[in-house]
């Protein structure tokens, strides 16, 4: 008998392909269908995080396996939506991490001094209480005046949310306990007006903010930034997304722009880490570096520090 002509990688030593078990051919398929059918990209997403968030929607309505899931979101698009609630995992509190905040007043603030124009992105902002945390670092700085905001999420409910800078009174006890942790220099209260359980962030707070739908995983370069926040937002996203999105925000940051992460993130081992050097490593606050001259970079932003 002659032996077939090509050899096989991936066959088996039994002569048949390679199988694959039935749960990854499942979650293929399910995050392929949803992209094909509603446009969002999970497909490189941290294959653990969309595995729990997936495993964790079957259980709960009681489905037999990932198919009949998928079958479901294709066919109903308000169980889609609800997936997608599950998968945009959108905690976040203000002033979280003081100590990041006490590293930007500290390392980025007399830098951006010298901008007479300051543009910050806040990237995946969820509903808005970093973007005004923010807000309320620059006032206290004396910088708001010459900034703007812009914040983007690719999920619209919670877009919304911040949109209406409503949170509930009952989380304010502990953000001021993070805003004087993290610097601040009045009385928190200052920035909202208490209304039944309800606290509503002054108007003059949302003044200089812009908040629009931007979807990390498909969309594109978001204007020449002095600084971008995307804080616990990579964390989700595995390796070949990471190098994307970071790649993204290099394109998007003047040089001399600063790029701050979370705490559990870092740019080890991304493809663009060369364009950046760390300014605070442990809060993870980094700085494009002014040498780092790339063919979409604008000429009248290397006079900038
Ligand atoms: C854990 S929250 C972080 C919120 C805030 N940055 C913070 O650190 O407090 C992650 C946010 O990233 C958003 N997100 C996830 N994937 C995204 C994508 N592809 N494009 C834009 N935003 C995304 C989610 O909707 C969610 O609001």
């Amino acid at each position: 008998m002659t032996s077939p002509p090509f050899h096989r990688q991936s066959d088996s030593p039994r002569g048949r392909p390679e199988t694959e078990d039935t749960e990854s051919i499942e979650i293929q398929l399910f995050l392929e269908g949803i992209y094909r059918k509603y446009g969002y990209d999970f497909r490189n997403y941290s294959l653990a995080h969309v595995t729990r968030r997936i495993l964790a929607r079957v259980s709960l309505l009681r489905l037999q396996n990932i198919t009949e899931l998928l079958a479901l979101v294709l066919y109903d698009e308000a169980a889609f939506q609800e997936f997608l609630r599950d998968l945009s995992i959108n905690v976040t509190e203000m002033f979280r991490d003081p100590s990041y905040y006490r590293a930007f007043r500290k390392e980025v603030v007399p830098l951006l001094r010298s901008y007479p124009h300051i543009k910050v992105w806040h990237a995946g902002c969820s509903s808005g209480e970093e973007v005004y945390s923010t807000a309320i670092l620059l006032i206290e700085e004396g910088l708001y005046d010459r900034a703007q905001i812009y914040a983007t999420d690719f999920n619209p409910v919670v877009l919304q949310q911040a949109r209406a800078g409503i949170f509930p009174l009952s989380s304010m006890r502990g953000y001021t306990t993070n805003y004087l942790a993290a610097g601040g220099q009045r009385a928190f209260s200052d920035y909202y007006t208490a209304d039944y359980d309800s606290a509503i962030m002054e108007r003059s707070l949302k003044e200089r903010m812009v908040f629009a739908d931007h979807n990390l995983v498909t969309d594109g370069v978001f204007g020449e930034m002095q600084v971008i926040v995307c804080r616990n937002v990579l964390i989700y996203f595995n390796r070949r997304l990471q190098n994307r999105v970071v790649g993204l925000f290099a394109e998007s940051l003047c040089p001399g722009g600063f790029l701050c992460l979370g705490l559990k993130e870092s740019l080890t081992f991304v493809e663009n880490e060369s364009r950046f050097t760390p300014v605070s490593e442990p809060e993870r606050i980094f700085r494009k570096v002014v040498s780092s001259i790339h063919p979409t970079d604008s000429p009248s932003d290397l006079g900038h520090p």
